[in-house]
């Protein structure tokens, strides 16, 4: 069970998150949604520990994770995709996924390979002359030889063309069926995450102003109005 509770962060005198809480089941599938400057990589950030909160706890599975440690709580579990390319380019894609297992099971390789099946393709190319889909599968592969029960995205879609964001968020499904992950997904890309998602936040100036089931937007024709 992942918690956030009232959790309030700060840059300065900026307020970018106010009084958020909510909890998670293990293998929930959570979008999170909103403006720019909403509060969404802020939330992500305080997750993983990246970000200590003025005020609040994050905690995971009853132990609070404790911010500025986040090697400690990527192996306790949490794993965070940034925005953009977090791939090293200049190596290959066995060798990007070596170092990312490199604390946890190099074998485990195999296994995230077969569910992104492209990375075994590719096995032996640079990665920065695979595709902008192509490195996003292999981030994705890179978080997932932690071996996480929580795994944070912020904005996996930017970028990408349409038919390459489904591949995308199916590949997220089928890691979430099979490994039973929990996903916390930041997408500007709303109406591809709400196939993936099955619960939906919204965050407006640094507040949740909606939490509920996905179908419930996905139904809901004003959506936008929240946003
Ligand atoms: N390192 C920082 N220093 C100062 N202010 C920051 C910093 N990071 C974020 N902020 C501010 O905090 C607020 C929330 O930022 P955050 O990046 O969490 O928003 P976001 O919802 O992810 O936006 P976007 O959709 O543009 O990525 C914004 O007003 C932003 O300017
Ligand atoms: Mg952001």
């Amino acid at each position: 069970m992942l918690e956030i509770e009232n959790v309030t962060a700060r840059y300065g005198s900026l307020t970018a998150l106010q009084d958020i809480s909510f909890a998670a089941e293990p293998g929930a599938r959570i979008g999170v949604f909103g403006h720019n400057g909403a509060g969404k990589t802020t939330l992500l950030r305080s997750i993983v520990g990246a970000h200590a909160p003025a005020s609040g706890a994050v905690r995971l599975d009853g132990r609070a994770v404790v911010a500025g440690r986040v090697p400690e709580n990527v192996r306790r579990g949490i794993a965070f995709v940034p925005q953009g390319h977090n791939v090293f380019p200049n190596l290959s894609v066995a060798q990007n996924m070596r170092i990312a297992g490199l604390l946890f099971d190099m074998r485990f390789a195999e296994d995230v390979m077969t569910i992104f099946p492209v990375l075994k393709e590719r096995r032996t190319q640079r990665a920065g002359s695979m595709s902008g889909g192509e490195q996003q599968m292999l981030a994705l592969g890179m978080a997932l030889m932690t071996k996480p029960k929580w795994l944070l995205l912020d904005e996996p879609s930017t970028g990408l063309a349409p038919v390459i964001v489904r591949n995308v968020m199916r590949q997220l499904g089928e890691v979430n069926k099979m490994l039973g992950t929990g996903l916390i997904i930041v997408e500007q890309n709303v109406p591809a995450t709400l196939k993936l998602v099955d619960r939906a936040i919204i965050l407006k100036s640094s507040r949740v102003v909606l939490d509920g089931p996905a179908a419930q937007l996905s139904d809901n024709p004003d959506l936008w109005k929240w946003f």
